[in-house]
């Protein structure tokens, strides 16, 4: 189903990072009219400036902007979402979808502070939705429908792809591919520092480095193929790249890798009960 959002009234509370790139992806695709758009932060100035850069409605004012939205999107950091749905509690509309993208927060978290019948949906992106590469792990509350579920994979498909998972698994979505950006870069730079080892200069190896994993990931994306047998493909008997594996099979960077999103999935277990 393609949902035409274009008629809806969106909220979206806590616009940073996250909430901004999302909102100027939508704003930029027409994905949402800016005149049905309401953003709220927490500080007045930014506020104001992001009114001024979007031509949207901005304020400090959760309950305001609830008022009549259609789509609610929470993010705000999971410490505080407590307090906001506290504030915003008596003032969403009945048939109001909240889609979430707070680490950490289940859907019953939101349903108990909002009630039973709530529409919430609970997403983790990451902040490759900026060049609408995105990944977003989508799951379903207690009361969605299979419509409210389209209308968050409309407003991810946005900016990259989007999968739909049980909640059990958000988690792992959250340590795997909205932490994972931050473990590309680092590989990335270091396959860059490399080059720059070897005697590449350091943009051109910064370009090498970047085209090569995009490159790497779009064969995986595009033909399905095992990364195994790909690797494989690259490796010739006696070659220079066996070499380099065995450096890297040392180094131990596969448990390495695990280890990370391990770590960082049992993290996102935490972060709700933090203030
Ligand atoms: N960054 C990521 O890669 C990523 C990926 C997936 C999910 N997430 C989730 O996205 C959420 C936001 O993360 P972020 O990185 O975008 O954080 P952020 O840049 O700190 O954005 C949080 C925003 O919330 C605003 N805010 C604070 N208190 C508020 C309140 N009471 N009412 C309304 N707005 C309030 C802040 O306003 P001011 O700007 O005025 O301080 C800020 O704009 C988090 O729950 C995080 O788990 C982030």
């Amino acid at each position: 189903m393609n949902e035409n959002l274009g008629d809806k009234k969106l909220a979206v509370l806590g616009t940073g990072k996250l909430g901004g790139i999302l909102l100027r992806a939508y704003l930029k695709q027409g994905l949402f009219k800016p005149q049905n758009v309401t953003a709220t932060v927490k500080h007045g100035e930014k506020a104001a400036k992001l009114a001024k850069e979007m031509g949207i409605s901005a304020s400090t004012e959760n309950r305001t902007a609830v008022r009549g939205a259609d789509i609610v999107l929470l993010g705000v950091k999971p410490q505080i979402i407590g307090d906001v749905l506290q504030e915003i509690s008596g003032e969403l509309s009945p048939n109001a979808l909240v889609v979430s993208v707070a680490a950490s927060v289940p859907t019953s978290y939101i349903e108990q502070r909002l009630g039973a019948k709530a529409a919430v949906v609970r997403v983790m992106p990451n902040t490759c939705s900026a060049v609408n590469c995105g990944m977003a792990g989508i799951c379903r509350g207690a009361s969605t429908t299979e419509q409210h579920v389209e209308i968050a994979r409309a407003m991810f498909d946005a900016v990259g792809r989007t999968v739909v998972v049980d909640e059990k698994n958000m988690d792992a979505v959250t340590g795997l591919s909205a932490s994972g950006p931050a473990f590309a870069y680092i590989i990335l730079e270091s396959l860059a520092e490399a080059g720059v080892k070897v005697g590449l200069a350091r943009d051109v190896a910064t370009l090498l480095a970047a085209q090569t994993m995009k490159g790497a990931a779009s064969v995986v994306l595009e033909t399905g193929d095992h990364p195994a047998l790909l690797k494989d493909a690259v490796t010739t008997p006696a070659g220079c790249t066996i070499d380099g594996i065995l450096e890297l099979e040392e180094g131990k960077l596969r448990v390495t890798l695990i280890k990370a999103v391990v770590k960082a999935t049992q993290r996102a277990g935490e972060l709700l009960f933090e203030k």
